[in-house]
């Protein structure tokens, strides 16, 4: 779900408001990843799902390909969008 996004009103997986969330994520002693910043953690989120499972959602669910079907520009593009939404600390980028 992306709030504001009409249609966008899924309900399997997490709220997309990573400006509120994204901190929470890195900072979890679960997180194995290997994202240093919101920005990276939504990429790998995107190319590889299973690195970090949000608690109370299930794995292998989101879809896995992804990363095949969206250039680096674009993958860019999404972080830096989804990383605005639901925070206040951090203003959208231009
Ligand atoms: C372009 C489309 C999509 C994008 C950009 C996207 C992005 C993301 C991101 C960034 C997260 C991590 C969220 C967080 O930490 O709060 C996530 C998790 C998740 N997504 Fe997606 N997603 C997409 C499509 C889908 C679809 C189609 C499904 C299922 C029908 C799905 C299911 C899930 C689930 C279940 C999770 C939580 C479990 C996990 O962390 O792997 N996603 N998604």
């Amino acid at each position: 779900m992306i709030p504001g996004i009409p249609g966008a009103e899924g309900r399997v997986g997490p709220k997309l408001v990573l400006g509120e969330t994204g901190q929470t994520r890195l900072a979890d002693p679960g997180y194995r990843g290997r994202a240093k910043s919101v920005h990276e953690y939504v990429i790998e989120s995107i190319l590889n799902p299973g690195v970090y499972v949000v608690p109370g959602y299930p794995d292998r669910t989101m879809p896995p390909w992804y990363g095949q079907k969206l250039s680096a520009a674009a993958l860019d593009k999404i972080a830096l969008y989804l990383e605005s939404l639901g925070g206040t600390s951090l203003p959208p980028r231009p």
